[in-house]
């Protein structure tokens, strides 16, 4: 048997109506805060990757899935491509490849999958989804305020609450800026210069090309050294204190609860300022529902103008198994199941559902060679709300027997009456 590959995963009803309303929901909240949907390419030129999420991070160095081209052309020929393993720097490089700075402050969504070969657990797979927004304009539109910052965090608090998420903890940091940076590495590199010889080989070599991505380390037996290290709060200077302090005013003023966490410095070499993620108990050892922050510099790293930037990504697998409400509860069951009895009554029957249909009501039709019992069993099955029973004589008197499935009350009911008998009071 040929079964999807490790880490994929078929999302099958009912589960996929959890999904639709999850991105209904959504869509709603990001028209509420004015912003559009883009859609980018599912793969792109690894270079992407290698520039904006940065060579040492474990996404680059380990877990994407990079080919080389095959194309006949010569310009396609030996040109890595990867598929995507996070959105942040396609959107980035569209709004580069489309000048979308001549429409000032851009907020662009996006839904879809993401790939990583990352080992598979609960909650973490190999092609993943994610719903996820940016802000990326000039400075001079606004993009650098730390507004910005505070609206998309309260925009996340406000979604969450929308799907009916409600404990999760919003966990808030500042990373700095380039120079704040520098600083920190050199403190990192001298802290872990008497240490380092004791830690896994991957932080052996953080250590000397990043010393930040250290932070990233899972090994259990390091994390006593990482909880040693200096902290990046330490270093920041006096614009990007004020900043960051500033968006935690905002956050008060519009009641957005938060915990700091000094060693939140994310898996992605492109940000700057504002880090952040969101937790939820319920989800185990991959905890974090989304992630995300400011990434001003990305845009001049992948040969773009100025364009300061914040955004996040949702792990929709991690939403939808936060969820408290059940597929059960979302999905849309029949309003009525045709029966067609004997000879000749698909064709009445599917009349009478395409008249049906175009009241919005949910049809669903049996066979003329079903025995009425067959038909009873398959309505109840589906959890149809009515059974409409089209035999000769029904057809002949243009009225129908309607039967209401949970009360077992039935009636006879002229064509012209049915629909709005059968539509949900
Ligand atoms: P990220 O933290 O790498 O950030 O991913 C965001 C979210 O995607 C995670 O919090 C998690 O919920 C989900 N996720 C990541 N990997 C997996 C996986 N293997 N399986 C299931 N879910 C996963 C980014 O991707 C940034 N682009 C976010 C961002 C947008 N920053 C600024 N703008």
């Amino acid at each position: 048997m040929i079964k999807s590959p490790r880490g994929t995963r078929d999302l099958l009803p009912p589960d996929t109506a959890l999904w639709n309303f999850v991105e209904a929901a959504v869509r709603d909240v990001f028209r509420a805060y004015n912003f559009h949907e883009i859609r980018t390419p599912i793969f792109e030129s690894t270079e992407l990757f290698a520039r904006g999420v940065g060579e040492d991070t474990d996404i680059v160095s380990k877990e994407m899935f990079t080919w080389e081209d095959r194309g006949r052309a010569e310009s396609d020929k030996g040109q890595s491509l990867t598929l995507r393993p996070e959105n942040t720097a396609g959107v980035v490089r569209a709004y580069i490849e489309h000048k979308l700075w001549d429409r000032g402050l851009n907020k662009l969504f996006y839904i879809g999958p993401q790939f990583r070969r990352e080992r598979p657990q609960k909650g973490r797979y190999r092609q993943f989804y994610q719903i996820g927004a940016e802000i990326i304009g000039p400075a001079a539109a606004g993009s650098q305020s730390p507004a910005r910052d505070a609206e998309i965090l309260e925009l996340l608090a406000t979604l969450l609450d929308r799907v009916g998420i409600t404990d999760w903890m919003l966990e808030l940091n500042s990373v700095g800026c380039p120079a704040d940076r520098a600083k920190f590495d050199e403190a990192l590199r001298q802290a872990l210069a008497p240490v380092v010889g004791k830690m896994c080989t991957d932080c052996q070599r953080r250590a000397v090309t990043n010393p930040l991505r250290v932070f990233d380390c899972k090994v259990p037996e390091d994390q006593p050294i990482i909880d040693t290290l200096p902290t990046i709060n330490q270093f920041l200077d006096e614009a990007c204190r004020t900043h960051y302090e500033e968006v935690k005013n905002i956050l008060n003023a519009v009641g957005v609860p938060f915990v700091e966490n000094p060693r939140l410095v994310r898996g992605l070499d492109y940000y700057r300022l504002t880090t952040f993620e969101f937790t939820h108990g319920a989800l185990g050892a991959q905890n974090a529902i989304l992630g995300g922050g400011r990434y001003d510099g990305l845009s001049e790293a992948l040969g773009g103008p100025a364009a300061p930037g914040i955004g996040f990504a949702i792990g929709e697998d991690r939403l939808v198994l936060s969820l408290a409400a059940s597929a059960e509860s979302v999905v849309r069951k029949p309003d009525v199941y045709i029966a067609p009895l004997g000879a000749g009554m698909n064709r009445e029957a599917a009349r009478l559902a395409r008249e049906l249909r175009r009241h919005d009501l949910v049809v669903d039709l049996g066979d003329e060679s079903f025995r009425l019992k067959k038909s009873f069993e398959a309505a109840d099955k589906m959890g149809s709300r009515y059974i409409l029973i089209v035999g000769e004589n029904e057809v002949a008197a243009d009225a129908f027997a309607l039967k209401h499935l949970a009360s077992g009350e039935q009636v006879t009911v002229p064509r012209g009456e049915l629909a709005q008998r059968i539509l949900p009071k």
